[in-house]
């Protein structure tokens, strides 16, 4: 992908467009690898030209607690080079990537001489924090019935006329995009195959129209 065709990067003149060019570093990574650690500190803005990351928090257990998931276009570790703390969230690697990477010092450049980069930034910024407070809802007044159903409608797109979570995710992904045990997380979606709302096959999940977002135990 070129960085022209990255959204962060779409509206850059053809000067700042080459400079950029000439300092980013092209990094490819395989699956599962740490890319970034919460709590560290650090200095680069990564692009995805091409995969998919998670950006999760953990604790000393390694129970974690998933994000967001990113694919490519998108960009992570903005924060830190903003406010200058360390990493907020750990980001891995769940399929063969490649990132584009610039500096702290060249970011921090393009956003204050190009309005078009502030903006794009501030916009994604707020949708992620819609998404994290959609996601603060879930946690505190929904039960993991209602958490799973609402995931699943999030994570799907509709593929020839039909709704599909088509993303590679284990079930231990979705138990930590939830907050919830991998066993519960079975458990819920054999309960809700049975109840014709959605069909488990072997790398993708079909969700029946019916399934509501607002699903309970007492509905399932
Ligand atoms: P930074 O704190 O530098 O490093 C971790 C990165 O994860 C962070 O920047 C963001 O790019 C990304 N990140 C943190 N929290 C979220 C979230 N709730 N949704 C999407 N991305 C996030």
């Amino acid at each position: 992908m070129l960085l022209r065709n990255i959204p962060l990067f779409a509206n850059l003149g053809d000067a700042e467009l080459a400079q950029i060019s000439a300092e980013a570093n092209l990094k490819q990574f395989p699956k599962n690898k740490v890319i970034l650690s919460e709590g560290e500190k650090s200095d680069s803005l990564y692009t995805i030209v091409a995969g998919k990351v998670k950006v999760l928090i953990s604790d000393e257990d390694g129970k974690e607690i998933i994000l967001a998931i990113l694919g490519s276009g998108e960009f992570f570790g903005e924060m830190s080079l903003i406010d200058n703390q360390p990493r907020s969230a750990t980001v891995i690697t769940m399929e063969p990537s490649s990132f584009n990477v610039i500096s702290q010092a060249d970011f921090i450049r393009c956003l204050t001489s190009n309005a078009q980069i502030a903006r794009t930034i501030l916009q994604t910024m707020a949708k992620r924090l819609r998404e994290a407070d959609k996601k603060i809802e879930s946690l505190a007044l929904l039960d993991v019935y209602g958490r799973v159903a609402r995931t699943l409608l999030e994570l799907a797109k509709t593929e020839n006329g039909e709704l599909v979570v088509s993303q590679n995710l284990s079930q231990q992904d979705i138990a930590n995009m939830v907050g919830a045990s991998r066993e519960m997380v079975n458990r819920i979606l054999k309960d809700l195959a049975q109840g014709g709302y959605i069909k488990v096959e072997s790398k993708h999940i079909v969700i029946n129209e019916q399934l509501p977002s607002s699903l309970s135990h007492s509905t399932a």
